[in-house]
């Protein structure tokens, strides 16, 4: 089997390493790929948001499935076009893809399902962007509706803060045509966590729960970044919580998105706030999290090349989907100055010493080759991940690893796994 994998970074490389690992053995090509991609697939200078250099490739090397990494080329209508030539697709045609391409549609959905979500209010001028902001008063999240690489998010504690955060994401187009509409949305409190399903449209099977941390420095401050670091399983959720979460989001939004003739075939990534009153949506994605994905493949017991050809071809099985009861947790290495400006083209060392401990595999996400060595190339470098038995020890290989792992200006979290660590100790 010949597998295509569109993208390239930490999310890109955990795909390839479990798709390399199914009995089939498939021949893996990757679009763009990174240094770390390229010792398991053939990559190709392809960008992942080309579409039709993408599809011509799909078919020129008769691949007889792709696998789309990021949303932006969902959303550009990727699935379609390579359906469109007969070819399978692990990722949803673009109107499904706009459950992340749009948030204010994401609410309509969930409006649909009854899933339980934060109230929300559309806007599309200032003028009533500012009558909602009076309805709601504050805090309140200011979100552009469309996608802004994960950016377009304002939680405004005062009114004033609101209208400037309307005024940046309207008036100055801070996030481009992203923010010609703002959806208006109850502040939520409670800890965050991400389920992510795998769906033919019909089927689904979840994934172990995961929890990210998005803020750049410890203790959950400084500025968002794509994920400093994950793990999973997230103890927060337990198994009534994760039965409450499948019966209450998963399988209305799987049935609700069918019933509007979508069909959804790839991930279904939910992004929860467990409030006082139940686990509730903040997001949709319509693919694999980054760094969710370096955690929760390697505790997937399963063969990733025929599920997820099983998914393209609206067939899945999903009992083929099953958890192997252990942890795992993943530390980002940054470049220094990330989310901001940094260094790119520094050596990075130790690389093999880290791999070779035990339960640990180092993802490259922001890494090239430079003649014989690997050097940073992004702002986040590297997902090292660990698992284990317990998450704890998963936790302190996964440092151990870290530690050994030198490139100038790196910078990660000392505190991944806070949370389930403190849950742990008390419990
Ligand atoms: P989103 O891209 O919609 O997931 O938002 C990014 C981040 O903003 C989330 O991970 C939350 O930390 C925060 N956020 C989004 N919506 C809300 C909300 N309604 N209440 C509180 N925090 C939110
Ligand atoms: N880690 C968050 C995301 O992939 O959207």
């Amino acid at each position: 089997m010949k597998i295509l994998i569109v993208g390239g970074g930490g999310r890109e490389h955990a795909l390839a390493w479990k798709l390399a690992q199914s009995a089939c053995a498939p021949e893996l090509i990757a679009a763009p790929g990174n240094a770390g991609i390229a010792q398991l697939a053939r990559c190709v200078p392809v960008a992942a948001d080309d579409v039709d250099a993408l599809v011509g490739l799909a078919v020129d090397e008769r691949c007889d499935l792709t696998v789309v990494g990021p949303e932006v080329p969902l959303t550009l209508g990727l699935a379609d076009r390579i359906r469109e030539t007969g070819g399978a697709v692990f990722g949803p045609t673009k109107d499904g893809a706009r459950l992340e391409g749009s948030k204010w549609f994401a609410k309509e959905v969930m409006e649909r399902a009854g899933v339980p979500t934060a109230r929300a209010w559309r806007a599309t001028s200032r003028e009533a962007a500012l009558a909602a902001l009076d309805a709601t008063g504050a805090p309140v999240v200011v979100k552009a509706d469309g996608l802004a690489a994960g950016k377009g998010v304002i939680i405004a504690e005062t009114h004033d803060e609101a209208v400037a955060a309307v005024d940046d994401i309207m008036t100055q187009r801070q996030f481009g045509d992203a923010g010609a509409t703002v959806v208006i949305e109850e502040f939520l409190v409670g800890e965050e966590a991400s389920i992510l399903a795998l769906t033919d449209g019909e089927r689904f099977a979840p994934l172990v729960v995961s929890q990210d941390h998005k803020r750049a420095l410890e203790g959950d401050l400084g500025l968002n970044t794509g994920g400093m670091g994950a793990y999973a399983p997230a103890p927060v959720v337990d198994a009534a919580m994760t039965e409450g979460i499948i019966r209450d989001v998963l399988r209305p939004t799987v049935e609700t998105l069918r019933a509007m003739g979508i069909d959804y075939r790839g991930v279904l990534y939910a992004g929860l706030m467990l409030t006082g009153d139940g686990p509730k949506v903040l997001e949709f994605n319509c693919r694999f999290g980054d760094p969710e994905t370096q955690v929760v493949l390697p505790l997937l017991d399963g063969d990733l090349a025929e599920i997820m050809l099983a998914v393209a071809r609206g067939e899945l099985d999903p009992s083929s989907v099953r958890a192997s009861g252990r942890t795992a947790a993943c530390v980002v290495m940054a470049s220094g100055g990330y989310p901001g400006s940094y260094a790119k083209g520094k050596p990075i060392d130790g690389l093999g010493a880290a791999g070779a401990l035990d339960g640990v595999t180092v993802f490259h996400a922001g890494t090239a080759l430079s003649g014989e060595s690997v050097v940073t190339s992004g702002g986040r470098v590297l997902g090292v991940t660990a698992t284990a038995d317990e998450l704890p020890a998963a936790l302190d290989r996964a440092y151990e690893a870290v530690e050994l792992i030198t490139f100038e200006g790196a910078q990660y979290r000392r505190d991944i796994g806070h949370r389930a660590l403190a849950r742990v100790k008390t419990a």
